[in-house]
């Protein structure tokens, strides 16, 4: 096989599969060949140049007009026929939010949508967050086994993803499913039947939107941010245009929540494997949020992020054509030796373990990060001091097929009841 360049494709990089289990089991491991060997390189398979190297990355990053972000949530794998036409029929009209906007309508976007994260704002929602990961914990303190995701680690985060927006929390399972339809839509490899339900989730999700953002225009004076876009819309509307409104609406609860709660599950799967540093985290909880950074490097909830280059660009060497469309593998990049010391050892002492690509660089770095941070950090804080003797059970992990989005579909705990402190010492 040959790049689009005409050049030849190395038997690894032609053989190279994000949809295999290699590659979901874990994505860093999967390009080590690549970081060594070939950091840049076209995959046929994808049809995309696929880029592994941190400093190359962050380059790739910094330069946002050479290296377009419009196609972060374009199909990955094109739409069928079949599925094009579901979508059409649902009115299906995602386009430009916030990550794959280009400038300078971006820059004046985002400043204009900046309020919600300051820190006081976010503080705001600590409490809530306690509340919520409490009332969970209750529920289960007492059981001695549990899925933590099945239990709470995708409700919380799509609880305060809700609240955090201003939209009203109903029908969490289906939502659920609707974010998980948006992830193999956009990420995935749908087979051709897989493709046609997958676009009726998606379909769906998109009709759902518009009737939420319709539900909350009719109400103007509603908390959160989406309530923020809507009153920028008005006061802004070829800033903050309606198409934006409605694609936002859609995108921003899988953005605000899947990333997190994923990011969480692989947090207590890495931290519990290693009983040492987790009996650590529970002695000294003030190590918590700098060990929730380390997993974040270690095993991030986003592991590759898109660019398209909009001409002739050269990068790590390689020169991609204009129309390149790029996969970083951020995860890639968090384990090069280059820029990590021992990057395959989780190591909570680690004093860069904050440069890493999970929350992307540059212009368009998540506007979350302090969110998913604070959620991270709760849940570790209330299962330290609650449920300290927690560990991890033998147990095989499974992850849905994409390209981006990664953690475990379930994460099966146990401990002793009878050794809570709550029992112990009441
Ligand atoms: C953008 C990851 C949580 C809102 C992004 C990007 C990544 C990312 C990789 C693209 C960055 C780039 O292109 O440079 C994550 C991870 C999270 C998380 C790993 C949790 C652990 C959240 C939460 C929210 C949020 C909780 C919302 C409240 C956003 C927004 C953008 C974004 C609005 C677009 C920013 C822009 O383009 O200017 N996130 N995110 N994220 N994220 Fe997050």
């Amino acid at each position: 096989p040959m790049a689009p360049t005409g050049c030849p494709v190395s038997p690894r990089a032609a053989a190279f599969d994000p949809f295999e289990r290699p590659y979901q089991l874990d994505p860093a491991e999967a390009l080590r060949w690549s970081r060594e060997q070939e950091p840049v390189f076209y995959s046929p398979r994808l049809g995309y140049w696929v880029v592994s190297r941190y400093d190359d990355i962050k380059a790739i990053f910094r330069d946002n007009l050479t290296f377009s972000p419009s196609i972060a949530l374009e199909k990955i794998t094109p739409a069928s026929a079949a599925a094009q036409a579901v979508l059409e029929r649902y009115d299906y009209g995602m386009n430009r939010t916030l990550v794959n906007e280009d400038e300078p309508a971006h820059m004046a976007r985002r400043r204009e949508l900046l309020e919600a994260f300051t820190p006081e704002a976010l503080e705001a929602h600590a409490p809530m967050v306690r509340r919520l990961v409490r009332d969970k914990l209750d529920a289960i303190v007492d059981c001695g086994r549990a899925d933590l995701v099945a239990e709470m680690f995708w409700e919380v985060p799509l609880t305060v993803a809700l609240h955090f927006l201003g939209v009203p929390e109903e029908d969490m399972e289906q939502l659920r499913r609707f974010s998980v339809a948006h992830t193999l839509n956009t990420w995935g490899r749908p087979s051709p039947a897989q493709q046609v339900e997958v676009a009726e989730g998606v379909g769906k999700f998109w009709q759902y939107a518009g009737q939420v953002l319709k539900k909350m225009q009719d109400q103007p004076h509603g908390h959160g941010w989406m309530y923020d876009m809507i009153a920028k819309n008005r006061q802004k509307p070829d800033v903050v245009t309606d198409n934006y409104l409605h694609s936002m609406m859609m995108a921003i609860i899988v953005a605000a929540h899947e990333t997190t709660a994923l990011a969480t599950a692989n947090a207590f799967r890495q931290l519990l494997s290693r009983p040492a540093v987790w009996a650590e985290l529970c002695a000294n909880p003030e190590l918590i949020p700098a060990a929730a950074e380390e997993c974040l490097r270690h095993s991030g909830s986003v592991v590759a992020w898109r660019r398209i280059a909009i001409r002739d660009a050269e990068v790590g060497g390689v020169t991609i054509p204009e129309g390149g469309r790029i996969l970083m593998v951020t995860a890639s990049a968090n384990h090069d030796p280059a820029h990590f010391e021992n990057p395959d050892e989780l190591d909570i002492y680690r004093d860069n373990a904050v440069d890493h690509l999970t929350f992307g660089y540059g212009s368009h770095q998540c506007m979350g990060k302090n969110l998913g941070r604070m959620e991270m950090r709760i849940f570790l804080e209330e299962f330290t001091r609650r449920l300290p003797h927690l560990e991890l059970e033998e147990q095989e992990f499974t992850f849905l097929p994409n390209t981006s989005f990664r953690g475990p579909e379930a994460l099966w705990v146990r401990w002793e009841p009878t050794m809570n402190p709550e029992r112990r010492d009441p």
